[in-house]
């Protein structure tokens, strides 16, 4: 079983989570389910960013400790990742004690190395970055990602000599070209490298809400310094030397394109510093845009997820964030395309499909799977959607490889609508009916085992219903999705709707 691990961002608990939270998390979800179908054996990280300024000012604003302020917001996350049936194994908070340990560890290795130095910085800074701009990166003299005022601050910080990296960086980059992702990104990123590289504050004396530099407890670690460790963190760095070994480098880091140089440019280089491999790939999304715009506290745009789980259903969310745009470019949100897709493919292709045919099923053949099949064109189908789902899944282009699967249940629909077996059925040719609905029902199993890891609750239901033992996620690829493994004489349940119709 290879080792297979895959991070989200850890959120900001200054802020709920919105659905632009939601979009990293589902697609890491839906990314492990799939792998875990291979056999692998998968580490799915997700987690709290709990540090710096911007969490103290927030929780001052509630009069709350920064701490009763973290574990408040923390836990909105964990209830939001619960509904959304996100799979996580590991859930970390950089508050915990593990994470003190390793943030120390990593800092004291690279202070050993020579990499961090005392020095003082003066520059203008957002706060809700919490990262320093040069003047020429600001628009119209405000922060280039949150459009907010910065502030000229001057301190006595450690810097890390991120300076040193930029030859080894692009050494790096040229040996693995698929270590950014996509290519625009990769570009963006040896284009800023190439620039030259600066060193960076990583500490802080002007806060206290922080973790202690270890050789100068006056200063806390700089949130950047922080936050990326937790992926070291989780895997065992700073107490179990082994288990993080199995573990490191990361498969993948799936990150918003907001912080795509921390991940690709600052991360590695401290890494290296530490004397640690940098990361497999980072892929760096798009923004999930409303109303044409990036969802912000200060815009009051926020669309929470659990407002859209009542109406579409943990399934109808995830279903939707992934196949509506690729993942890669920004995407435009409305309830409007959404309400249309969920009935067009959820409740029309996938409902209308696993209904018909289960109907048929228990009218025409006693409501047990024959053993009968034709082989008609679905097997070929089944075939293709396997290999497109894996084409898809491989460069994380889930729009492309789930479009593979519902291509096969379109094909079913047409080939039922093709072969008329309520016409078979009406003529009296027994043998007909079971050879085309055994064809619909291995298919039927097909799909539910292929959609299982967007939509994991509609797809075990499914599975249930088709009498089929255990359930999806117990199944190993590709053997399960071979054509003629639909047992015959299963007990077949129709039921209610999988995806009832919403109006407009
Ligand atoms: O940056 N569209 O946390 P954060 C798509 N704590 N994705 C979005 C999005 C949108 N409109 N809004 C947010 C931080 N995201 C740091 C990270 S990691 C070591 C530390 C997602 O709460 C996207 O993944 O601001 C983005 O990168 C992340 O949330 C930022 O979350
Ligand atoms: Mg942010």
């Amino acid at each position: 079983m290879p080792p297979f691990s895959v991070t989200t961002p850890i959120y900001y608990v200054n802020d709920v989570p919105h659905i632009g939270h939601a979009y990293t998390t589902i697609a890491a979800d839906v990314l492990v389910r799939w792998r875990r179908l291979w056999g692998d054996e998968v580490f799915f990280l997700t987690g709290t960013d709990e540090h710096g300024l911007k969490m103290a000012q927030a929780a001052e604003a509630q009069g709350l400790t920064p701490k009763d302020w973290a574990d408040r917001t923390s836990e909105r996350f964990r209830e939001a990742w619960k509904e959304l049936r996100i799979s996580n194994d590991d859930f970390i908070r950089t508050t915990e004690p593990r994470h003190h340990r390793a943030v120390q560890e990593m800092l004291q290795k690279v202070y050993d190395n020579g990499d961090i130095e005392l020095g003082t910085y003066e520059g203008l800074y957002c706060v809700a970055c919490e990262a320093y701009y040069t003047e020429d990166e600001l628009v119209d003299g405000n922060c280039p990602i949150h459009g907010r005022p910065v502030q000229r601050m001057r301190e006595e910080n450690y810097f890390f000599k991120l300076s040193r990296y930029g030859d080894r960086l692009l050494e790096y980059y040229e040996a693995h070209p698929e270590a950014v992702q996509p290519e625009t990104r990769r570009n963006e990123v040896l284009g800023f490298i190439r620039q030259g590289l600066q060193d960076f504050s990583i500490s802080r004396t002007s806060i206290s809400w922080g973790i202690p530099i270890p050789w100068d407890p006056n200063h806390v670690a700089y949130v950047w310094f922080d936050a990326l460790i937790n992926y070291c963190t989780a895997l065992g760095y700073g107490s179990e030397r082994e288990r993080f070994e199995h573990w490191w480098p990361v498969d993948y880091h799936l990150v918003g394109k907001d912080i795509l140089r921390f991940h690709a440019v600052y991360w590695p280089a401290m890494l290296m510093a530490a004397g640690e491999a940098p990361p497999k790939h980072v892929f760096a999304h798009g923004w999930l845009l409303v109303g044409g715009e990036k969802m912000s506290k200060t815009r009051l745009n926020q669309i929470a997820p659990g407002d859209l789980v009542a109406t579409f259903g943990s399934d109808g969310v995830r279903y939707h964030f992934l196949r509506d745009q690729n993942f890669g470019p920004d995407g435009d949100f409305s309830y409007e395309a959404m309400v249309a897709r969920y009935n067009a493919d959820l409740a029309n292709n996938f409902g209308n499909l696993a209904s018909r045919v289960l109907n048929m099923a228990v009218n025409y053949l006693g409501g047990l799977s024959p053993e009968a099949r034709e082989n008609g064109p679905l097997r070929q189908q089944s075939a293709a959607a396997l290999d497109g789902l894996s084409a898809g899944m491989a460069k994380l282009d889930f729009a492309g490889g789930f479009g593979a699967v519902w291509d096969l249940i379109r094909a079913a629909n047409a080939y039922i609508e093709d072969r008329a077996p309520w016409a078979l059925q009406k003529a009296g040719d027994a043998e007909a009916v079971a050879a085309v609905l055994g064809d619909c029902l291995e298919t039927l199993r097909i799909v539910a085992l292929l959609a299982f890891p967007l939509i994991p609750d509609a797809a075990s239901e499914l599975w249930r219903r088709l009498g089929l033992p255990g359930t999806p996620e117990d199944q190993r690829l590709p053997e399960a999705a071979a054509w003629g493994s639909m047992p015959a004489g299963a007990a077949l349940e129709r039921g209610p709707s999988l995806f009832p119709r919403l109006e407009g």
